[in-house]
């Protein structure tokens, strides 16, 4: 592929690559309900997010994965496209309600089919597979028994990522069992901002030690079957940081800290959660409900921590009207802007909080190596006439991020590979299809699938990258 010289000089410093080893992993990004589509064949049944994109009001324009990218009938022609990316890896998700229809049972045979040909043509162009369990389509089934707050559903993910795993394990080496467990429980159970759209704390918090059951259960139960394959978990992380020094924002940061990366990294990497927390949790009138031998399931080990990052903001203790509790009578926790510029998502645009974050990752949980499994950001780009998509800040973004894990690995931080989201623009979950974070445009009217200017940009940086070791 070409783009005559249109390409742009983002990102040709040095700098930009420094310090990353031999063997860095390269890939692209997408998940099963943004991009597959056939949302009712071969046996697949409605997931949570089936359902939550027909409540009215609950995503933008009304908009669902009932065709997507029609990944699902396209899936040969997309590879090739990765592949013309000249990546070696490719996450990607399975649906969960292709291969459990019921949430439970055995395997669909048609529905796992499919996975084993993209696996299978993965292959072939010489791409890596790896694979995620769970990107948010729990089959609805599941939802309607109680969903992630129930204990039964960490059984169930269990049984289900078996079921995979003893089809795909001979050829997929790299397991992530969740995706952005934190969205699952507080988008999803909590702020009702993502399916199944419940809007109840305590709910929120039993799903947290549930989808972590879950996973160690996962864990232990694929490791057993085959102790040399790859297992890690994907977290979505940022620093959280106070607004001032005082002992509010100080104390508002703790918690915000507490609830988005330590209530999961200190049970899956020392086997406890952390006192503060449930501490807090306990001010709260909530309860982790922990049984014994949860926690050394939890603490399975893993072998990679997958780190999803897009920004970062400052957190304050205080209220705009100066109060400290919330007509709930909850401690506040106030995002505050740092005045960065802001992508599509309205998410503020901070590189150097990625390397804080690597860092402190590093410094927190050392041993554990670390690969970016999502950065990326959205903008409204278009084809010009030309039908080229010139989306230079999105190739700035992506310079600026890969600029910051080269300085956090040589910072010291263990960091083995960098995953673009995403492949190609899809539904993003609640803002549907308006929001593009794709290396290749789509035409949701006709399918067309064109390369961005900033998907030359990735290949090249890949060359290089390559040539430099
Ligand atoms: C995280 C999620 O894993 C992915 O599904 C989503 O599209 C991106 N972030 C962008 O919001």
């Amino acid at each position: 592929m070409t783009l005559g010289n249109t390409l742009p000089e983002i990102g040709a410093g040095p700098e930009l690559l420094a310090g990353l080893p031999a063997g860095f992993r390269w890939g692209v990004a997408t998940s099963s309900y943004q991009i597959e589509g056939a949302a009712t064949e071969d046996g697949r049944t409605p997931s949570i997010w089936d359902t939550y994109c027909r409540v009215p009001g609950m995503v933008h324009n009304g908009d669902n994965g009932d065709v997507a990218c029609d990944h699902y009938h396209r899936m040969p022609e997309d590879v090739q496209l990765i592949k013309s990316l000249e990546v070696d890896t490719y996450r990607f998700s399975v649906a969960w309600p292709r291969i459990q229809p019921h949430g439970g049972g055995p395997v669909n045979p048609k529905g796992i089919g499919f996975y084993d040909r993209l696996v299978d043509e993965l292959l072939a162009g010489g791409i890596d597979p790896w694979l995620t369990l769970y990107h948010w389509d729990l089959p609805q089934e599941l939802e309607d028994a109680g969903g992630w707050p129930a204990r039964d559903t960490a059984y169930r993910f269990a049984d289900y990522a078996m079921l995979v795993f003893d089809a795909l394990h001979d050829r997929v080496r790299h397991w992530t069992t969740l995706n952005e467990p934190w969205c699952s429980a507080m988008l999803g159970y909590h702020q009702g901002r993502q399916a199944p759209g419940r809007q109840d704390f305590g709910a929120a918090m039993h799903a947290v030690h549930h989808l972590l059951l879950g996973h160690g259960l996962a864990t232990q139960r694929m490791r057993a079957a085959d102790p040399d394959a790859d297992f890690c978990i994907t977290l979505n992380m940022s620093q959280h940081e106070p607004a001032t020094d005082s002992l509010a924002d100080r104390e508002a940061a703790r918690r915000e800290d507490g609830l988005a990366v330590r209530i999961y990294l200190d049970p899956l990497v020392h086997g406890r959660y952390p006192a503060d927390v449930v501490e807090d949790l306990a001010a709260r009138n909530v309860v982790l409900p922990v049984q014994d031998g949860d926690l050394e399931i939890i603490s399975t080990p893993i072998d990679t921590l997958g780190v999803n990052y897009y920004f970062t903001s400052l957190t304050s203790g205080v209220a705009e009207d100066g109060s400290t509790v919330d007509s709930d009578g909850n401690p506040v926790s106030r995002e505050v802007r740092l005045g960065r510029r802001v992508t599509e998502m309205d998410w503020e645009i901070v590189p150097e909080g990625f390397t804080a974050l690597l860092t402190r990752l590093a410094r927190d949980y050392p041993g554990l190596p670390m690969v970016i499994t999502e950065n990326g950001s959205a903008w409204a780009d278009e084809p010009d006439e030309q039908g080229f998509v010139k989306d230079n800040d999105r190739t700035e973004y992506f310079a600026d991020h890969i600029a910051a894990v080269s300085a956090a690995v040589r910072a010291g931080a263990d960091v083995r590979g960098y995953f673009a989201w995403s492949l190609m623009d899809n539904l993003e979950w609640s803002y549907g299809y308006a929001k593009r974070f794709g290396l290749v445009h789509v035409d949701f009217e006709t399918q067309v699938r064109t390369p961005k200017a900033s998907a030359y940009w990735y290949r090249d940086t890949i060359r290089r990258a390559r040539a430099a070791h």
